[in-house]
């Protein structure tokens, strides 16, 4: 049995596979892998674990007529085409719960970032220009009484209610399902999409990317946010019509947002880099020491598991 890993991820993953007799190879540049080495490496590969980095689409899975299972290292899995993997019968699985407090954590540091302006204050200081305290400098804020408003209530938009709960802030979500454990622990309130948009003073973004989220926040919708509003958005830059978004960024029509995804990742758009009411990441909402040893263990395990003819823990289907 062979495991192709399409970038070194943390050991953990390494010893589970060879604690359970698997071979895996693994791409060694710090780059995503080409597509074309990808495709010769998958061909004898009875599992492949993938970053989100890589496409795994119809065309790849059909040079890869041994594999059982697709374990993505993400939760997200929109790099994949999982209606096409599942024809084939080749399990798709992905990473949940281990992130859930790291992006949940990112999330609140970007929401603060910009609400309290930090990176212009850091700026500041590491250019040397601050001349003292002033008592108009750099005024940003709170989040106690504020409506701070999740899209999409499920596992990390749930713990990011419950920080933005402990600092004080009064929470709503949109999401197709009813939350109890929200309502019950944190008194959110579920509202629809036009609410949460036209009330929030702080809007967090946890939707999935799929074909019904691409775009979800468009003209009409992004429109609707009052313009001392605060945007965050750490699940995928595609649920943005991006550019609409920094037109409004430009005009003040939204006091600030954060980034940690793009549309065109990772390119990012030049306009974006010009505005100061923005807080930029490379994509580290699952960055912690925990998350990515969680993550790797997880994805092992999903692919031993498929490989000894079990269930896997963690299917996306
Ligand atoms: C990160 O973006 C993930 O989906 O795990
Ligand atoms: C991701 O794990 C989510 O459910 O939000």
């Amino acid at each position: 049995m062979k495991v192709f890993i399409t970038r070194d991820i943390p050991e953990v993953a390494y010893k589970l596979l060879k604690k359970n007799s698997i071979n895996f190879d693994y791409y060694k540049e710090n780059r995503p892998i080409p597509k074309n080495i990808l495709q010769k490496k998958v061909i004898n590969s009875d599992a492949l674990i993938p970053l989100l980095t890589e496409q795994i689409d119809s065309h790849l899975i059909d040079q890869m007529p041994n594999c059982k299972v697709i374990a993505n290292y993400a939760v997200g899995y929109n790099n994949i085409d999982v209606e096409y993997a599942k024809s084939k019968k080749i399990f798709v699985t992905n990473t949940p719960d281990v992130l859930t407090e790291s992006t949940a954590d990112l999330t609140i540091a970007l929401v603060l970032a910009c609400a309290r302006r930090l990176y212009e204050a850091e700026r500041i200081v590491r250019l040397q220009k601050y001349k003292g305290w002033k008592p108009k400098m750099l005024l940003g804020v709170e989040m106690k009484g504020k409506v701070f408003g999740i899209l999409g209530a499920g596992r990390v938009g749930s713990a990011v209610a419950a920080r933005a709960y402990s600092f004080g802030s009064i929470i709503i979500y949109y999401d197709s399902q009813k939350n109890y454990d929200l309502e019950s622990g944190f008194s959110a309130k579920k509202v629809t999409l036009n609410t949460l948009l036209r009330t929030s003073d702080f809007i967090s973004i946890h939707l999935p990317l799929n074909k019904n989220t691409h775009h979800f926040l468009n003209k009409e919708r992004l429109s609707l946010i009052k313009p001392t509003s605060i945007l965050v958005n750490t699940a995928r830059g595609e649920i943005i019509d991006e550019s609409f978004l920094i037109k409004m960024l430009k005009k003040n029509k939204i006091r600030s947002a954060g980034f940690d995804v793009y549309e065109n990742e990772p390119a990012i758009s030049k306009e974006l880099l010009k505005l100061n009411n923005v807080v930029l990441l490379p994509h580290i909402g699952s960055a912690t020491e925990e998350a990515r040893n969680g993550m790797a263990e997880l994805a092992a395990r999903n692919v031993i598991n498929v490989l000894q003819g079990k269930e896997p823990i963690t299917p996306v289907y």
